[in-house]
């Protein structure tokens, strides 16, 4: 997973340097590590965070040689109002390479593995990706764009708390044709 610039879906290349390594469902001790020390460094957990359950989201990782410089998460949620299975990703990059389009495209890629490993588990039943934008750190650009070209990730609707709320559809992704009355809820969406 090294950059490609002028691929074919791509329209923004990242403008530091970055190798992406998979870390979805891998276990991999090494980013495992990595990630607890870049988490750490970075101050992005809250104290009582839960870190097994945070490594096992872990989806992408992407290094500067061999320094984790970004990272995102996944988790597997079940969206009520729009009733499918998403899986909610979360990414953060390091405070000394940030705005330099590496968050851009650890979007795109997360998506593309997510998309990937959803195929090949249909059992799991993951339409899509979404994200949760905490708009506060963007509020002096005014108004955002309402789909990211990169990633797919259009806008959906605004969450309680004022934030938005975007999700990049699979190709194999699909919706109920009606709304259910009994859809499961996991209760604990973040
Ligand atoms: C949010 C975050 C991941 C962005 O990573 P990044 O590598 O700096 O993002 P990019 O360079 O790809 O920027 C994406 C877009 O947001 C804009 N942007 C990024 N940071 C910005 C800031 N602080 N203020 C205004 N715009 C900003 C960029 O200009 C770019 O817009 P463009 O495509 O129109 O040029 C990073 O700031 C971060 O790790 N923050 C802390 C953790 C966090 O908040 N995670 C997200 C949870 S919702």
């Amino acid at each position: 997973m090294t950059p490609e610039p002028g691929a074919r879906s791509r329209v923004h290349a990242p403008r530091a340097p970055v190798e992406l390594r998979p870390a979805w469902r891998r276990a991999d001790p090494k980013i495992e590590r990595d990630a607890e020390l870049f988490w750490r460094n970075e101050r992005i957990l809250p104290p009582r965070a839960d870190v097994a359950a945070r490594l096992s989201y872990l989806c992408v990782a992407g290094y500067d040689g061999d320094r984790l410089i970004a990272l995102s998460e996944a988790r597997i949620t079940l969206i009520d109002f729009l009733q499918v299975k998403l899986a909610m990703l979360r990414i953060a990059v390091a405070r000394d390479v940030r705005q330099h389009r590496l968050g851009t495209w650890l979007l795109t890629e997360s998506r593309e593995l997510l998309e990937a490993w959803s195929l090949e588990n249909p059992a799991e039943e993951v339409m899509g990706m979404g994200t949760i934008t905490q708009t506060a750190a963007y509020d002096g650009r005014g108004r955002a764009r309402g789909y990211l070209r990169d990633s797919h990730l259009a806008f959906v609707g605004f969450t309680a708390n004022g934030e938005h709320m975007r999700v990049a559809w699979f190709d194999h992704g699909t919706i109920p044709a009606r709304r259910q009355n009994h859809f499961p809820l996991l209760g604990d969406h973040d």
